[in-house]
């Protein structure tokens, strides 16, 4: 099969384009000037406001709720309670309901009087300001019957069970690859240790919000902060009982979501209730505080990783556990034993779940999830059996090099691993690392050195846009995808203007509304890759239709000429073999008095290069590869920290990432993504923590003054570079996607280097002073 990159027709990259170079942000302009609307900024006429008011109480029963003084304030015009919210037409609350809605939140609040956890909401008040809102939801009087809570899976009393599948179904619960156990027993080497990682928030900038707007009883539009206008169109329909096209979701601009946008939450359909109830649009906004019970967070764990190995530093056998914390009504955990099983060529694998019920709101998606805390775990094992067996940390990774998917014995459809490594450690000055543990010192400070691997599967997803090219050189390109921020307006304004031989200025693309085509959520790295491929085939068809006309008519140079031997050139179709002969689109379609053109396209994972319409009949893809290659992308961190060796902080000083994930469609911007997923990833390593209270099962630290994340004077000057791959595999662009692997590994590099810097092997994150001192 051929495996040759093959580049585009058009002007794309390797040809001088626009795809790869590193474009301002086309957003830029209106996010500074404030001109760019976040969800929670749509004026509407008539606009009242809702706020929610959350359980005291992690468990029981609500016996009485009085709202007669909340009622009486000036300006208050509902109290919603489980008592008078109308009924929906179905609700996640069973299993089927569930099913329907297709999201992960498997409960909604306000449907009985059962408390599940703290902060649940149990009235959801609406006023004519939000400060008359909130203070009458301040006096919303509620009587429980407390229960003891449960916590975490840390709590004696908590039931440990085996869930058959974990996160939200994808992955199964037990794997086994060989006999792990036995080749354990067996192994000359033998390493195990424990890992906890800290329950994290995602905390983005912008929170949670929804506007509800009943344009007609039987017809809304939410303006809702999302990474899913599709996921939330189909749950909301599917619980209000209303066809899909009668209800509209807009988000044009997030401020992040790192996950906790993935899914739909309870206010979302709450205050599209309380639109209806009080008929008028209603906007509701999480705060800070309920963003920490209002859409998820990363799970509480514990992981245990057995390794053996030859004295060479071989792998022989993994063995996996994992211990979290769920919510009463879902069995969600991260899935991290996936990187685990596939990072080393090792012949063994198993891995098993466990989960505890708690009274917990549903952990969910967070930026890497699974891959995150995975990595940490073997990427920190990987680096003590180095340790221990006198072998330079990239040796050891190098000498477990996976050649092909040890999961699955495929051969993988790119890996530039090696690549990563040699150019990461280049660029740090790996080879200066003294072999020593706690031997490096800067006047006061203890150096260390620490690298770790980072991959991240391309997961199957397919969505569909909408090129629309007009006669006077201009082009209107739409798909209903989301942009969290990191640059989706951009890279896709790029692709267009090269698949339509166009300067990025000729184009607009408009995405956020579910009227417009449908995308993926932009979750699970997808996005990319995913709209940037339904974009490129999308422009195809247009070309197609343009060739078609243009061979068929008396006028244009192109005249009878064979479909097949068209080609095009910029914004031109010309002759292949005499490429002077031909013409512009702009040419053609004015001679033909058409205003514009219109395709629509298909991009798919695994349909590979200049897949479906491919100008100039291209072959039709590779249809076997989705099965026959594994696909994902990988790279390599390296961390250097200086230690107070007094007081135990930890200070990141230098930070190099290399990644190879395909097709890079802006230079700019990707460096950007890989610098913010490296911070988050370092939040982690070092500060990120949310506590909750043992006995009562609340957050202790729900503010962004409690829960420590990075600021600049935390992170030093980090170079991110990628290595270049052309993957005919993976989809029409080859892009694999960088969302998430930008944050797999980082708390391991970190880690790895405070171990070689102190000696000391702290495995329970965040590294926090009392821990390395
Ligand atoms: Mo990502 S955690 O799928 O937003």
């Amino acid at each position: 099969m051929d495996t040759e990159p093959r580049f585009f027709e058009t002007n794309g990259p390797g040809t001088g384009g626009v795809v790869g170079q590193p474009l301002n942000r086309v957003d830029g302009h209106d996010k500074v000037t404030g001109k760019a609307r976040y969800s929670a900024e749509f004026p509407q006429q008539g606009l009242v406001y809702g706020v929610l008011k959350g359980s005291e109480i992690a468990k029981g029963k609500i016996q009485s709720i009085d709202t007669t003084a909340a009622m009486k304030e000036p300006g208050v015009l509902a109290v919603l309670t489980h008592q008078n919210l109308p009924k929906l037409a179905k609700t996640p609350n069973s299993p089927e309901g569930k099913k329907a809605i297709g999201a992960p939140m498997g409960f909604l609040p306000l449907t009985s009087d059962t408390v599940h956890y703290a902060g649940q909401p149990v009235a959801l008040v609406v006023a004519d300001t939000f400060e008359r809102a909130t203070h009458a939801a301040s006096l919303v009087r509620v009587q429980y019957a407390a229960e003891k809570p449960l916590a975490s899976y840390q709590d004696p009393k908590a039931e440990l069970f085996n869930p058959e599948k974990v996160q939200d179904g994808k992955t199964d619960g037990f794997t086994r690859r060989g006999d792990a156990r036995a080749a354990l027993a067996a192994a000359p080497v033998k390493h195990t240790a424990t890992y906890t990682h800290a329950i994290n928030h995602h905390n983005p900038m912008e929170p949670g919000s929804t506007t509800a707007v009943w344009e007609a009883p039987d017809r809304l539009t939410v303006y809702e902060s999302t990474q899913g206008i599709t996921r939330t169109q189909k749950s909301l329909a599917t619980m209000l009982g209303l066809p899909l096209e009668q209800v509209r979701v807009v988000t044009k601009y997030l401020g992040g979501g790192f996950g906790c946008k993935g899914s739909s939450w309870p206010h979302t359909v709450l205050t599209v209730q309380a639109a209806k109830a009080v008929n008028r649009p209603v906007k509701l906004v999480l705060t800070r505080q309920q963003m920490f019970t209002g859409m998820g967070h990363r799970e509480d764990q514990t992981q245990t990783l057995q390794i053996g190995a030859t004295r060479e530093g071989k792998l022989l056998a993994l063995v996996h556990e994992k211990t979290s914390t769920t919510s009463p009504w879902d069995n969600y955990a991260e899935p991290n034993s996936r990187i685990i099983n596939l990072l080393y060529a090792c012949p063994t694998f198993e891995s098993s779940y466990k989960l505890a019920r708690a009274n917990v709101m549903t952990s969910t998606f967070t930026r890497a999830p699974g891959e995150a805390p995975g990595s940490f775990a073997i990427e920190c094992s990987m680096d003590d059996i180095a340790s221990q067996l006198g072998i330079d940390p990239l040796e050891i990774r190098l000498r477990n090099y996976a050649e092909k998917d040890p999961t699955n014995g495929k051969p993988w459809s790119s890996k530039s691993l090696k690549q990563c490594y040699a150019r990461g450690a280049e660029l740090f000055g790996w080879s200066k690392r003294n072999p020593q543990n706690g031997a490096t010192r800067d006047g006061k400070y203890l150096v260390g050195y620490g690298m770790a691997t980072a991959s991240y599967p391309v997961h199957n997803s397919q969505g569909t846009a909408r090129v629309r090219l007009y006669a006077d050189g201009h082009a209107v390109v739409q798909s209903g995808a989301t942009d969290l921020g990191t640059g989706t307006y951009t890279v896709m304004t790029q692709v267009a203007a090269d698949t339509l031989g166009l300067t990025p200025d000729k184009v607009r693309f408009e995405l956020g509304d579910s009227r417009l085509p449908t995308a993926p959520n932009s979750g699970g790295s997808v996005a990319g890759g995913t709209v940037s491929s339904s974009v490129y085939v999308a422009a195809q068809e247009v070309w197609q239709k343009l060739k078609k006309l243009a061979i068929a008519d008396k006028k244009s140079p192109l005249y009878r000429a064979k479909l097949e031997d068209v080609v095009v050139e910029k914004n031109r179709m010309v002759l292949k073999t005499n490429k002077q002969k031909g013409e512009d689109f702009m040419a053609l379609m004015k001679r033909n008095e058409m205003s514009d053109i219109e395709g629509t396209g298909n991009g798919k994972y695994g349909a590979g290069y200049e897949s479906g319409l491919a100008a100039g009949g291209a072959d039709s893809g590779h249809q076997d590869d989705m099965a026959g290659h594994s696909m994902h992308s990988f790279g390599a961190h390296f961390c250097e920290v200086r230690v107070d060796a007094e007081f135990g902080t930890v200070r990141v000083t230098r930070w190099v990432s290399v990644h190879a994930a395909g097709r890079i469609l802006n230079a700019k911007t990707a460096r950007s993504q890989i610098i913010g997923g490296s911070i988050f990833g370092i939040g982690a390593a070092l500060m990120e923590e949310t506590f909750r209270d043992p006995n009562f099962a609340r957050y202790t630290n729900a503010s962004l003054g409690e829960y420590h994340i990075p600021v600049n004077a935390d992170i030093p000057e980090m170079t991110v570079e990628f290595i270049e791959e052309h993957d005919p595999y993976i989809n029409a662009m080859g892009v694999k996607g960088i969302g998430e692997i930008s944050m797999v590994g980082v708390s391991a590099a970190v880690a790895n280097a405070v171990f070689h810097a102190t000696g000391k092997r702290v495995r329970d994150l965040p590294i926090t002073p009392d821990k390395v001192m």
